[in-house]
């Protein structure tokens, strides 16, 4: 008999959400709107486009195993030295790769209980004991996780603004943490919806930390704003320390080449950054207010998607609406995240959203 680790007994495959093509085909409908997974509905820079068009020629060619020319330009974007900067496949290679570098059997992972999920399941994969801090007011509890410290505490997932709830911690309420955090304990602080906050007091200017904790990890991602979800690409900074060994489990070939070439170009483009900054805002309070009208209880949204309560089963809605030719993301009993879209997606989802509501 096939013996597999025991580690990976209870875990579950990622399910992801039925593909466009699949809920079009099943439903008989023309037109699917996808607002499930935080993409940026403005989709890719064109200036990002068209360098990766003209670079089409070189797919036979293994890419940079060392991300050189993308780590010079984060390093000179961000003032890091490279050799503190660790492309990754996404960020959620680096999740994977983080866990691996860290968590032995036994080791306590401290976590909020609704966020980003393959925090839980790396944890589990190496062994470690997840430490599960619930949310309050639907933002992490940060003084929680300080209290769940113990002995056995090896690291700290924190995720500003948070998945699913959208919610942020300030930055005076992050020095508090991390100047609670013994110095042995891993903080791991992904910031995947950075470029969308719009509050004065979220920490934006966090890079000078690193060199006060050495323990601190600082995760980013092209996924989102800068719309490269589809070909992976992510980065990570810590002290040298840490890069150089999350840098040895690390597979050669981590980040593909048009991944590298993308993201390099997608740092140039500010403007296409900044028009998608201005659209996911006007779109937010677009939703804020229709959600008002609605008498709908949502948690204020610091990232490109929202988390509201629609009152009746969040599995129900998801399947009410995808019949129509809409997918969001069910979460927690009435609780569902909708990605913020286009003003035209926004203005279907809300026409949508009655309909089923008024049913
Ligand atoms: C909080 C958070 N971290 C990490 C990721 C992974 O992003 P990617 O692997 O696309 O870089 C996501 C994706 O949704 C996320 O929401």
């Amino acid at each position: 008999m096939i013996k597999f680790r025991d580690e990976i007994k209870d875990l579950k495959a990622y399910r992801p959400g039925k593909p466009i093509e699949d809920v079009k085909k099943e439903y008989g409908l023309k037109e699917v709107i996808k607002l499930a997974s935080n993409e940026n509905p403005m989709g890719t820079s064109e200036k990002v486009k068209e360098k990766l068009i003209k670079s089409i020629d070189n797919l036979a060619i293994y890419p940079d195993g060392n991300t050189t020319i993308l780590k010079d330009e984060l390093a000179k974007k961000l003032d890091l030295k490279p050799e503190q900067i660790l492309p990754s496949s996404g960020s959620d290679e680096m999740v994977d790769m983080i866990s691996k570098t860290f968590i032995n059997k036994g080791d306590e992972v401290i976590m909020a209980d609704i966020t980003f999920p393959r925090y839980i399941s790396t944890a589990i994969m190496m062994g470690g004991i997840p430490k599960i801090v619930p949310l309050k007011n639907w933002t992490y509890d940060l003084n929680g996780m300080i209290n769940a410290i113990t002995k056995n505490t090896k690291l700290i997932w924190i995720c500003n603004p948070n998945n699913p709830t959208g919610t942020m911690f300030s930055e005076k309420e992050l020095l508090n943490f991390l100047e609670k955090v013994p110095e042995n304990i891993i903080v791991v602080y992904d910031e995947a919806y950075r470029e969308y906050v719009t509050r004065d007091d979220y920490p934006k200017d966090n890079l000078k930390l690193l060199k006060k904790y050495s323990n601190l990890i600082i995760m980013r991602t092209f996924s989102k704003m800068y719309g490269l979800a589809a070909l992976r690409v992510g980065y990570t900074m810590a002290s040298e320390e840490i890069i150089e060994n999350i840098n040895k489990i690390r597979g050669p070939f981590n980040v593909n080449s048009l991944a590298q070439i993308a993201a390099v170009e997608a740092l140039k483009d500010n403007e296409f950054v900044e028009s998608c900054y201005r659209i996911n805002k006007e779109g937010k309070e677009y939703l804020y207010n229709e959600f008002d009208k609605l008498n709908l209880e949502y948690a204020p949204s610091e990232t490109n998607h929202i988390f509201v309560n629609v009152n009746i089963d969040s599995e129900e809605i998801f399947i009410e609406l995808q019949k129509r030719g809409l997918i969001i993301r069910p979460i927690t009993g009435t609780w569902i995240r909708v990605t913020i879209g286009t003003e035209e997606q926004n203005k279907k989802f809300i026409t949508l959203l009655k309909e089923v509501l008024s049913n």
